[in-house]
């Protein structure tokens, strides 16, 4: 048997062994008698007992193991230009100084921070000082406007917000007060402080009781690590669902530390003093795993970019940064790939580096397509690797496990199930099906450290959302299908949520800024294909009777609503004016169907269609997209 098939046997069949093991990757102030405390399934808890301070995890222990000046961290901007790097010592001394600001603003054990910060260092100081006196961090896209902040700010409750005064993208600098401001305005819970770090780009103003991060962190006492439980919060990272209203996703202390310290190794081969790229945001999962806790918990070097991958300044960023840094591993979004092939297809600015450092490339956010897989493989000529996650679960479900037993390259797949992930393929009524059948994709509880918890503050939508479609499994949401060798192929959501250039968006938010507008009776968003950004949503609306508006002005400003209520991450663009909307008898929107027609897929009408009609009206506006 291969190290893969008996590591991931052993995870299924004696989960406490396999990952009490794993606890030892772990510096632990009491280390865990047990692995799993099943009493109050499905709310299953990692390794009670145990307690440990992740921030010590990811930084003292190197130091005190000898590596205080060996580099932990290497901020990149693109946009501003500048790089620093952070010596472990030097993250750990400026860490230890934010959590005793923080501290000394009032936050303590399980009081929450909303940060709301560009792609700089002070975000990924603030979330390890949060750690270090155990509150609870809850990190906001800087790409999301203030609605999409304030309905976090209100389910958070945040003690205090910690901004900056400004995000750059490539055309403007985004300002980031007066969408906080904003934000505040809205929201019904008021902060104690705000915490802004002034950048030179430009400032913000600050009003009463706001502080400026130079007056309040550099000067303040250093904090040390607290134990905490393992089972603990860590962090709530919010994310689309299928109504507007976003999903706290809860990550507690140990297992957490335990699954990216395991996952780091096993899957990623990365290890101390490995330099190790994640092109993401600190505002997603993927940023939160693997831009700082997973690669700074197992001692190795992170790079932080702040920038694009074209247009900063050129289709050549990503490999100047590798050849740089000697990055040994990448982490990207396939689209991210997409947008560097359109612009540079021959690599023109990819022959200009050195990149024999690098040794592999990962790709999460959305699967990655054949075509994309080919090229980056042609081009870079290392191991391409998909995997497929969420962000409820913290890392991969399925991977090519490169630390622990590289596998064949399937294109189009992301490979087999990892170690604790007990992945099954269901009919709606929960029948398993043979390989080649496509199906929903579902995970026998219980889930893996690592794992979310629970939804914040909200129990009951934790159980509606992802336990009760089949009792005794996790419904992740996607579907897709495994072939004869056990391979997992992911092929898309089941539900309303999309995948914008790998950004997780709920249309449910869309359609409520889109409803919102006076001339508009219904509407619906679906998610279409697109070839750069893999799916971009698509809006249909159906004018109330006797509207009067113009049809390019009525899209402009729906185009505008919906940039303005859900950001501009949402890169919505295209909207069409329709009759009717198809529906169900009951009244049901078919959205599916409109998907899967839009996808080019030939889709069955539903035999509980209300006007076949209007369907059939609408197919050649949704074949435009295929
Ligand atoms: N703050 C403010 N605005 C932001 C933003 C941020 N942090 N990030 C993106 N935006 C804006 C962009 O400026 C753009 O605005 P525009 O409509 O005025 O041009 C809009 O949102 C759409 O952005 P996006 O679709 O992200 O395109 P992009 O060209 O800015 O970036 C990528 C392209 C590939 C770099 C980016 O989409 C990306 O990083 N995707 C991967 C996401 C990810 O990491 N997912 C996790 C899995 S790895
Ligand atoms: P997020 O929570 O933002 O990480 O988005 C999770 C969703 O992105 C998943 O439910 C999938 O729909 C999609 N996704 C992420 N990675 C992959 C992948 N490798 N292959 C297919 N879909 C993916």
């Amino acid at each position: 048997m291969g190290a893969y098939a008996k590591a991931y046997e052993q995870s299924l069949a004696d989960p406490e062994r396999f990952w009490l093991d794993a606890a030892g990757l772990i510096d632990w102030d009491v280390f865990p008698e047990r692995a799993l405390d099943d009493a109050n399934a499905p709310f299953y808890r990692w390794f009670p007992g145990g307690r440990l301070n992740t921030s010590y995890n990811a930084l003292d222990r190197h130091i005190e193991r000898g590596a205080g000046d060996r580099t932990a961290l290497i901020w990149d901007s693109a946009m501003e230009p500048a790089q620093r790097r952070y010596t472990y010592r030097r993250l750990r001394d400026e860490v230890a100084r934010a959590a005793g600001a923080l501290a000394g603003l009032g936050v303590g054990e399980g009081d929450r921070v909303i940060v709301y910060m560009p792609m700089v260092p002070e975000a990924v100081i603030t979330m390890l000082a949060c750690a270090r006196i155990g509150a609870v961090h809850s990190v906001v896209f800087g790409g999301f406007a203030p609605r999409e902040l304030a309905v976090r700010i209100d389910d958070a409750r945040p003690k205090v917000v910690v901004t900056a005064s400004c995000g750059i993208e490539p055309t403007r600098v985004v300002p980031y007060k007066p969408i906080l401001d904003q934000a505040l305005d809205m929201a019904a819970h008021r902060p104690d402080h705000v915490l802004l770090l002034q950048r030179d780009r430009q400032r913000a103003e600050l009003g009463p009781g706001e502080l400026d991060w130079a007056d309040v962190v550099p000067g303040a006492a250093p904090a040390d690590p607290v134990p905490v439980d393992s089972t603990d919060p860590l962090y709530i990272l919010y994310t689309s669902g299928t109504t507007g209203k976003p999903k706290g996703v809860l990550r507690t202390n140990g297992d957490h530390a335990v699954a990216l310290a395991w996952s780091m190794g096993a899957i990623y081969d990365i290890g101390a003093g490995d330099v190790w790229w994640t092109a993401s945001d600190v505002g997603w999962v993927v940023g939160h795993s693997y831009i700082v806790y997973g690669p700074l918990l197992v001692g190795a070097t992170t790079v932080m970019y702040e920038g694009k991958p074209v247009g900063t300044p050129d289709a050549g960023a990503f490999w100047r940064v590798i050849s740089e840094y000697g990055v040994k591993k990448l982490f990207a979004a396939p689209t991210a790939l997409r947008i560097i092939k359109k612009v540079d297809p021959d690599g023109a600015e990819l022959a200009k580096y050195d990149l024999g450092s690098l040794s592999g490339v990962f790709m999460a956010g959305e699967r990655l397509d054949p075509e994309t897989w080919q090229w980056a493989t042609e081009k870079l000529g290392v191991p391409v690797i998909d995997h497929w996650w969420q962000t409820e679960t913290g890392w991969a479900i399925a991977a090519n496990p490169q630390g622990l037993e590289p596998m064949p390259v399937k294109p189009g797949s992301a490979t087999v199930p990892m170690p604790g992930w007990d992945v099954r393929i269901v009919d709606a009524t929960g029948a398993e099906l043979p390989p080649g059948q496509e199906g929903e994709i579902v995970i026998k509880l219980p889930l893996p450290p690592g794992a979310l918890a629970t939804l914040w503050g909200d129990d009951e939508r934790f159980l509606d959302s992802y336990l009760s479609r089949h009792e005794g499994y996790y419904t992740t949401g996607d579907s897709g299908y495994r072939d004869e060798d056990g391979y997992l192929f992911v092929m898309g959501r089941v539900d309303d949520v999309i995948n914008v250039a790998g950004h997780r968006l709920s249309t449910g938010a869309m359609e409520a800024a889109l409803a919102a507008h006076p001339a508009v009776a219904e509407c619906a968003v679906i998610g279409v294909p697109d070839p750069v950004k893999g799916q971009i949503p698509y809006g249909l609306v159906v004018l109330k009777a006797g509207a009067e508006v113009a049809e390019d002005e009525l899209r402009a400003e729906l185009i505008a609503a919906v940039r303005r209520e859900v950001g501009p991450v949402a890169a919505f663009r295209d909207v069409a004016v329709v009759p009717a909307l198809p529906k169900t008898r009951s009244g049901k929107i078919l959205r599916k169907t409109m998907r899967g027609l839009a996808a080019g897929r030939e889709e069955p009408v539903p035999p509980t269609i209300e006007d076949p009609a209007v369907l059939e009206a609408i197919k050649p506006l949704l074949r435009l997209h295929e």
